[in-house]
């Protein structure tokens, strides 16, 4: 792959919401990186005790020309996080440093801080601007783009939440050098969803530049997030609030949303229940015949090879299969009880389909088991 030099940038089209996704090198600290961004006096970076220590004084210097008050508050880090508690402790802060509604919030972090801080935004004094500054693969891919905020619930997943759009997204591919391997890995779930529900061709490119993308080739990675936000751009532009369309890109969500909650949120990564639930997801296409037995092997084969679980966990040694379907009934997606699943047909399409309950079951019984 060729070293990166250039910014790279995919506009998102939504009428009066449209805005910018930069991805690049050393955008963090650059203060022209963030020129399309809202002014105001006050800027408030929201990040966590881990990324804080890393980033935040960067992106503070950054911001200095722009805002004449930069404060910052600091999260708890981690999926179990993602609650009222922690969403109020930002609201505490706005409050306490008297931020106005023009205050622009800066989510510094992964899709935890992302989704938080994008509620915040979404909720305090009505809405208030806010920009991604997202420091994960899953993050720059997925989570920063499109306006879904929210935190969970103990009965579900991302069930309390606003759509709400940021302003600028800032992909700094510098950042994902700090990243645990383990994190790399549940970024490239969501990279690797984008294949099967949009782009063959993408899904190719992803197998033959896996080993890049896992030894952090800048290139590789710049390509993916590229290629991932523009997907994803291109979903959300026809399908803001999930009518119908915006739906595929929640291909092994049902799934791994079950495991998430099932397991307590935390235990497997978000990522790492994509992953598996992609391989569970593409195994019911095979169940209703849209794709062929050689299509979920491919499917499996890239999870594993991605560092990520192929198979399922045990939720309940009583019922394990009655467990998954208590807890994805409470999905989102489900209307009037019966789960949705969104599946897929092998070409680089996908579709929401309900199925029968005794189905899904052999296809948990299945994946847990081998
Ligand atoms: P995360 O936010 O928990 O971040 C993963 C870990 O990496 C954390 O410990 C974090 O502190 C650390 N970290 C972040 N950046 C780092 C860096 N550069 N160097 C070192 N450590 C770093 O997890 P995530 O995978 O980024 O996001 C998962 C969340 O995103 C889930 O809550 C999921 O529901 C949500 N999500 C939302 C959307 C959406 O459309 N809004 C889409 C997908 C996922
Ligand atoms: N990650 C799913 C969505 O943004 O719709």
């Amino acid at each position: 792959m060729q070293p990166i030099s250039a910014v790279q940038r995919v506009p998102i089209a939504l009428g009066d919401r449209s805005y910018t996704i930069a991805i690049g090198p050393g955008l963090l600290g650059d203060p022209a990186a963030f020129a399309e961004a809202p002014p105001a006096a006050t800027a408030v970076i929201v990040s966590n005790f881990t990324v804080a220590p890393l980033y935040a004084q960067r992106l503070a210097d950054a911001l200095a020309g722009r805002y004449a008050r930069v404060h910052q508050v600091v999260l708890p880090d981690g999926e179990s996080f993602k609650t009222w508690e922690t969403l109020n402790l930002i609201f505490d802060a706005l409050l306490g440093h008297g931020c106005d509604r023009k205050t622009v919030l800066y989510a510094l972090g992964g899709g935890v801080v992302g989704d938080m801080t994008g509620f915040a935004a979404a909720s305090y004094m009505r809405g208030v601007p806010f920009v991604q500054v997202p420091t994960t693969l899953l993050a720059q891919v997925d989570s920063s783009v499109g306006g879904k905020t929210g935190i969970n619930h103990p009965l579900g997943k991302n069930m309390i939440g606003a759509f709400y759009q940021p302003r600028l997204v800032i992909c700094d591919l510098d950042t994902l050098r700090t990243l645990p391997d383990r994190e790399l890995s549940a970024g490239l779930a969501e990279v690797i969803k984008y294949g099967p529900i949009a782009d063959l061709a993408f899904l190719d490119w992803i197998e033959a530049n896996l080993d890049a993308l896992l030894a952090r080739d800048p290139a590789a990675l710049a390509h993916a997030v590229k290629r991932s936000c523009e997907i994803k751009a291109w979903v959300v532009s026809q399908d803001e609030r999930e009518s119908g369309l915006r739906a595929i890109l929640n291909f092994g969500h049902t799934f791994g949303h079950a495991i998430e909650a099932g397991l307590g949120y935390g235990e497997w990564l978000h990522g790492e229940a994509v992953g598996c639930g992609m391989v569970m997801a593409a195994r019911l296409s095979l169940c209703l015949g849209l794709v062929d037995a050689a299509f979920v092997q491919r499917l499996t084969a890239l999870v594993a090879r991605a560092g990520l679980p192929v198979r399922a966990p045990v939720l309940d040694t009583q019922d394990n299969a009655g467990r998954y379907l208590a807890l994805m009934r409470v999905d989102k997606k489900a209307e009037g009880g019966e789960i949705k699943f969104v599946v897929v047909d092998g070409s680089g399409t996908a579709q929401m389909r309900g199925t029968p309950d005794q189905m899904v079951r052999e296809v948990i019984d299945q994946s847990c088991a081998t």
